[in-house]
Order: structure tokens, then sequence, then C-alpha cells
């Protein structure tokens, strides 16, 4: 079977991953910048040195037969405190980008939020500050009515990762643990601010089209024959995925979502979360108007039942396996016999993929177009002087995987329109620093020099192609 002939292949980024420059043109601070300061580890300068080096990335782009490329405008330079004054090296800086991507004839696909609030925007409380909901909606209007040229609009990257990182796991500054009253509550602000910023985009009856992207898990019962692991998994597709698919693609949250929600709440004695009428009247509009659905997928969760405290466990190998996540009052994470995982403990499995396009396909009919607009592996990788490449076989063996799982839910009937992999070249990850690497393109973080993997060759053969290459 092959991929039509519209179909889109694409690499990801994300401003704060790739681009550096953090502290240049007049950009604002934030909400990493002051914690990577503080941990002394690493920091996001210059990451990939995309604010200087994107002719050449979008060159190779174009080299390896990609058609598109996810970015995000990092609304600190256009909004240097995240309202007020606007920053025009900021502006321009776009407007280049922007330029550079038509001349070599790549679709640009642009996030408005990819992880990082102005400083400023984070320290008034985020996502938790209804307040900051008026100004993100500004500043998709002031992007919306500027660049024209941007035709592929997503509102929010991974609504989920920012409420269940911040709060849940403390993995994303402000590093709080198990709050799920915060996470919740950061989950539905997050679902409104995106429904105001797409109704707002649609009252302005401009060219293109406008969408969200989820990161999507699928989480099974470790054993399917267990109704209390089915259960566990029920509460924790809840947390992760339910609040934000019917929150944004259905457009209101249905009795069972409320309940599953309010059970978390309620076993972690913690207060119930504000949701108004009115907020559910945008939620719908929203949904109604909706273009598409970006998919993220990396891995699937399995769940079993677990009746203590909130905690994370390592066994001190730092093996795989070696870390296994306990939320109170929802469940415990497990590895399934026979379901290999990454470097990073995270399980692989291409069918969880498929599942979740069918999921969303029957669920929720009213969507019609969907992108996977994150799916990739990351390794520890490094080019020894007498390298030319890296071979990558992995991840050519995880991409061909998830692309064939892909093509299987298109043929039962998912309109998939598009493929980004995370990510186009080697870039900053929040937690890991320079470790992980996933891209197509090995970046020499000293010298800048890229250098494409043995992946990249595959993945020109599969655009050129439109087939998956064996
Ligand atoms: C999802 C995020 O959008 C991206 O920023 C991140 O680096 C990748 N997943 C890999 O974890």
């Amino acid at each position: 079977m092959k991929f039509p002939n519209d179909f889109l292949f694409g690499g990801a980024t994300a401003a704060y991953q790739v681009e550096g420059a953090t502290k240049a043109d007049g950009k604002g601070r934030v909400l990493w910048d002051g914690y990577l300061e503080k941990q002394g580890r690493f920091n996001a300068d210059p990451a990939s040195d995309f604010y200087h080096r994107y002719p050449e990335d979008l060159a190779l782009s174009k080299q390896f037969g990609l058609n598109a490329i996810r970015v995000s405008i990092a609304w600190s330079r256009i909004f240097p405190k995240g309202y007020g004054a606007i920053e025009q090296r900021g502006v321009d800086y776009y407007h280049k980008l922007f330029a550079e991507c038509a001349k070599d004839g790549i679709e640009p696909f642009v996030t408005l939020h990819h992880f990082d609030s102005p400083e400023n925007i984070y320290e008034d409380g985020d996502w938790l500050n209804p307040a900051n909901i008026d100004h993100f909606v500004d500043y998709a209007k002031f992007c919306f009515k500027e660049f024209p040229e941007v035709k592929y609009w997503i509102t929010i990257n991974e609504p989920t990762s920012s409420a269940v990182q911040q709060y849940v796991t403390g993995t994303f500054p402000p590093n709080e643990k198990y709050n799920f009253h915060k996470t919740f509550q950061a989950e539905h602000n997050l679902n409104l601010a995106h429904a105001r910023v797409v109704n707002a985009y649609k009252a302005m009856h401009l060219a293109g089209q406008i969408g969200i992207v989820h990161a999507l898990q699928t989480v099974y019962p470790l054993d399917p024959a267990s109704a209390g692991d089915q259960h566990a998994a029920d509460l924790q597709d809840t947390l992760d995925n339910r609040v934000f698919l019917d929150g944004t693609l259905a457009g209101h949250y249905p009795d069972e979502t409320l309940q599953l929600m309010r059970e978390i709440l309620v076993a972690n004695r913690q207060a119930d979360i504000q949701i108004s009428n009115a907020d559910e009247a945008e939620l719908q509009e929203a949904a109604d108007q909706l273009d598409f659905v970006g998919v993220n997928y990396y891995f699937s969760k399995f769940m079993k039942a677990y009746n203590g405290p909130s905690e994370t466990v390592h066994n001190g190998t730092g093996k795989k396996g070696s870390s296994i996540s306990r939320l109170q009052g929802i469940g415990e994470s497990g590895l399934r016999p026979g379901v290999p995982v990454t470097d990073w403990d995270w399980p692989i499995y291409p069918k969880g993929l498929y599942d979740q396009l069918m999921r969303i396909h029957q669920n929720y009919p009213n969507i019609k177009n969907l992108y996977i607009t994150e799916n990739g592996l990351g390794l520890k990788e490094s080019l020894s002087p007498d390298q030319h490449t890296i071979q990558d076989d992995k991840r050519i063996d995880y991409i061909q995987q998830h692309m064939n799982a892909i093509l299987q839910a298109m043929q039962d009937g998912v309109n998939v329109k598009g493929y980004f992999i995370w990510s186009l070249q080697d870039q900053f990850s929040w937690t890991n620093g320079y470790n992980k690497r996933y891209g197509l393109f090995y970046v020499d973080f000293d010298t800048q020099k890229r250098y494409p993997k043995k992946s990249a060759y595959w993945f020109k053969e599969m655009a050129e192609t439109h087939t998956v290459p064996a």
C-alpha cells in the first residue's frame, strides 16, 4: 500500500529545543531559563543554532525529500513579557524563516505554544491563571494577522505534558508532584485556551487551517482479564488523554470522564476543579470548527491496580525496567513481558498507535483530518572522527514499524494526511539535555555541523516512493 500523492513527510522541531539564541534580539525569558540556570546541568544555548542555521536545515530537508516542517514560534520573541510591547526583531525572524520555507517548498506547521511560556506568564501561575489565557489569545491573534504566509496553525503542543509533567511527575518546572487538583485545572484551562484561540482564528476568516497536537499514550490493562487493571487503565487514560480528547475533539466532558477525574481527586483528598457552562459552550464551538488533530505517539502504558501512596520507585540498577510510577487513586505502570523498551524505559508498541488512531476515528467522528505530528526514537549516539554517518538501524526499525501501523489504520478508514518525525535534527531535550538524540541529522554540538544518519537516507526513500522501504 502507498501513501497518497499529497501526503506530507516532515521533520519536527520546537523553538526552545532548536533555536538557541535565548538572549538574542530582545527575546524575553521563559520558564526554562531560570530553572536550567538553577539546575546548572545544561542549557538551551546554542541548542542546534536553528536561529542562524535554518537555511541549512531547510535545504537538508529538501535534499532528503521532505516537504513539510513543524516549527514553533517562541511567544517571548514576539512579546518579551508575554503581553504589551512587541519586539520587531522577533517578528522579522519568523518572516524570514517562513520565506525560506516557501523558497524550498517546505510547508510549515506552526505551533503557538510548545512548553515555553514567557517567564512573567509562568510566574503569574502559568495555565492555572485565567488571565494568562487572555494573554495567549492576544498573542495568537497578533500572529494570525502578522503571518498570513502560514497556512497550518497548531494552538498548543501536548497540553497533557504541560499539565502532568508540571504537577504530577514533577519533571517540568515548577516540579510539583501528585497535585491532581492543579493538574486537572491546568488541563481544563489548556483546553479553554485552545478553544478561544480556535474561535478567534475562525472569526478572522483567514485562508488557513487550525488544529491542536496531543501526546497520546495508549493505555492498556497489564492483565487484560483483570477488572482492576482495566479500571487503572481507564483512570490513567483519563488523566493523560481523555480530558483533552473530550475537551478539544468532542467539545464537552462526558459524565464518565468527569466521574473518573473526580475519583482521582477524591482518592487524593484534593478539591474539585472549576468548569462553567460558558466554558463548555466555547469548547463546543471550537470542536465544531477544528480543522485537524495532530497525534504525537511514542509509547504505550500498561497499568495494574495499586492501592498505596503515590511514588516513583527505582530499583537502583539504572538498567531497563528500573523505575515504575505508582499513583494513588490511579494505579501502577508496569512492563508487559515481550514488549521491548527504549533506553528510557518507553515500551515500543506500534499497535498502540494503530489503536489510538482507530479510537479517534470511532469515538470522535467529527475529526476528519489527522497528522502524525511526532513519532521517533531517542538514542544515545556519538560520531567518532573516523565515521561519516550514524548507523541508526534501531531508529529505522522503529519508524518502519510505526509507518506500517499508520498504513494499516489508513486502510481501515482513518484519514492520516502526513507524518512528522521527531526530530528533524538532533536537538535539546527538556530533561536529558544533549544526551538523547532523535534527529534524522546528527548535530555535532561543538561545531554545529550536520551529518545525515542512515535513517535520513531511509526516510528519503520513503518520501520519494511513498512506500515504506523494507
Ligand atoms: C514531545 C515534545 O513535543 C517534544 O518537545 C519532546 O522533546 C519529544 N516529545 C520527545 O520526548
